[in-house]
């Protein structure tokens, strides 16, 4: 059990492990989406210059699995923590779906993106609400400015979004729970050594992530399985 005192701040991260029991693949395990996609092919800027019909056949492909999914009982659960917890919750994903919202999560930082969200890669017009898919070199849509269209994701190489409002809830957090990521992917990988000494830190998922000596508890189980019952308010 995660045990949540009154005075307590807590820091959830998740990862794609999360919306795996919805059906949306991961990135790294079996089955995984960087097995059969080149992420230098599909997910950088310089992926983005050389074949925008290929980024956005990969982008339109994901739209397509995401719009199918719906969420499970660990998005079910991190919603109903935000009822519990209010703004002692802060909610920050590395996931582009929508599946959070889908279960009422109404805080939701996604610092790589969004899936059912394009913007210009040239204006500075606010990404926009987009659910559509591209396929094809004819389809590759343009902003008014002239300007391609592309997908609202953080790519390789580009830096994660509101870092800033990231930080900032890191360092008041008192409990820190990162849920279905394989501590790769930097800067997510490093925010639990960040709080290490001064919030407890756990780890939920069916494998052991690679940054896995950095958390006081791993509980090894499928999050959809666990986080149903693994937070207990005092
Ligand atoms: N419940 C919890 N965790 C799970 C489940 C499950 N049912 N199924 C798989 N996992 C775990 C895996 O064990 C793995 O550790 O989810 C993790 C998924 O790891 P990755 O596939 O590496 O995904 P993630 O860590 O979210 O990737 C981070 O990399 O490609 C980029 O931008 C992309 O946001 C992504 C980032």
């Amino acid at each position: 059990m995660i045990h949540i005192r009154p005075q307590d701040k807590v820091f959830v991260l998740t990862g794609s492990g999360v919306s795996a029991e919805s059906g949306i693949p991961t990135f790294r395990g079996v089955g995984g989406l960087w097995r059969n996609y080149r992420i230098e092919e599909v997910a950088s800027p310089d992926a983005w210059a050389q074949d925008p019909a290929l980024v956005w056949d990969f982008y339109s492909m994901r739209r397509s699995v995401a719009a199918r999914a719906k969420p499970n009982p660990a998005h079910l659960a991190l919603a109903d923590l935000e009822k519990r917890l209010a703004d002692r919750l802060f909610l920050c994903t590395q996931n582009v779906d929508n599946l959070h919202e889908q279960a009422g999560s109404r805080h939701v930082l996604h610092m790589h993106g969004e899936l059912f969200k394009s913007r210009c890669d040239t204006c500075r017009r606010s990404p926009f609400p987009d659910d559509s898919s591209y396929e094809g070199p004819a389809q590759i849509p343009r902003c008014q400015c002239g300007g391609k269209i592309r997908p609202h994701i953080c790519w390789f190489g580009e830096v994660p979004y509101e870092l800033d409002r990231i930080f900032a809830a890191l360092r008041h957090c008192t409990v820190f729970a990162a849920v279905g990521t394989s501590g790769v992917v930097e800067p997510a990988a490093s925010f639990v050594a960040q709080v290490r000494g001064r919030a407890r830190t756990y780890y939920v998922g069916p494998e052991e992530p690679v940054n896995a000596s950095d958390f006081d508890q791993c509980f090894q189980a499928k999050a959809g399985k666990i986080l149903p019952t693994l937070f207990a308010l005092a």
